[in-house]
């Protein structure tokens, strides 16, 4: 299959001052459809640097990145924003929650870019909601809400209108261990059950291991790039999310059989 994501010899300068930091050196990557990707790497490695790239947040000093035909770094911001709208979720450390809005209307403002009317875009929105554990916290203005909620409500945000290729730069990275693992485990199941592909900046190494393909960034260049053996992967989602599957099994089904079944 064609990767959705291509990347050609990406660099990103940024000048400070006097001072040029290369931030992208020469990255290339390819990304399939469908895959859950983590990039992995220490602080100042270029993580959040080559998301906005992927993202198109930011334009590339040099090289190229493709989401499926488009050459994203070609286009004019008109058309990037209009690209991003339609194909495109992130879900941003720093929340990006509009603080005049509830949490249903932050999660419904994709939908309202793709023409979905009011009343249908907050029922998704607080079914997204639901998902996310907040069902109750539909109707809460940002400042009501934790920080961890928040989090929440911007994931919720992002997966609502089912988008090609969602981002997200620690998405987990205010939330306890026990939270971030329900909220890893919500968001692979979404991107599973719906397609998309999920590309995922992380500190931590051991959510990477739930991830279909694993990129570790240093010193602004690929240094490894695998596919993750299968088997593997089974074993690491059965060891962090044992205890989530076992909560959210279906009730075993009524296997009694009535006592006089074999007489009828
Ligand atoms: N807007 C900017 N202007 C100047 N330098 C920048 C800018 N953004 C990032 N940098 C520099 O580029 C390098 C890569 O930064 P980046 O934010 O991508 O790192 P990161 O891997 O995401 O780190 P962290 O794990 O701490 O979030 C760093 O040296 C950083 O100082
Ligand atoms: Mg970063």
């Amino acid at each position: 299959m064609a990767p959705i994501i291509r990347v050609e010899h990406l660099r990103k300068v940024y000048r400070v001052g006097h001072e040029k930091v290369i931030a992208l050196n020469d990255v290339n990557l390819a990304i399939e459809p469908g895959e859950v990707c983590c990039i992995v790497g220490p602080s100042g490695s270029g993580k959040s640097t080559l998301l906005n790239q992927l993202a198109g947040l930011e334009k590339p000093t040099k090289g190229h990145v493709f989401i499926g035909k488009h050459d994203i770094s070609e286009m004019t911001e008109n058309e990037l924003a209009k690209f991003r709208q339609e194909h495109l979720g992130f879900i941003f450390q720093s929340y990006n929650l509009l603080p005049n809005l509830t949490a249903a209307e932050n999660v419904a403002l994709p939908l309202m870019f793709k023409g979905v009317g009011r009343k249908e875009r907050i029922k998704l929105a607080t079914q997204e909601l639901k998902k996310m554990g907040l069902g109750k916290r539909a109707g809460h203005k940002p400042t009501e809400m934790s920080g961890g909620q928040q989090q929440r409500v911007g994931i919720a945000r992002a997966f609502v209108a089912k988008p090609k290729v969602i981002f997200a730069d620690e998405p987990t990275g205010n939330l306890d261990s026990q939270t971030t693992k329900q909220v890893l485990y919500r968001m692979l199941n979404m991107a599973k059950e719906n397609g998309i592909t999920f590309v995922m900046v992380t500190h931590e190494r051991d959510l990477a291991a739930v991830a279909d393909r694993v990129v570790t960034i240093k010193d602004g260049k690929v240094e490894s790039d695998v596919v993750m053996d299968a088997e593997a992967k089974a074993a690491a989602m059965a060891e962090m999310f044992s205890e989530i599957m076992e909560q959210e099994a279906p009730a075993e089904p009524n296997t009694t059989v009535p006592l006089n079944s074999e007489k009828q």
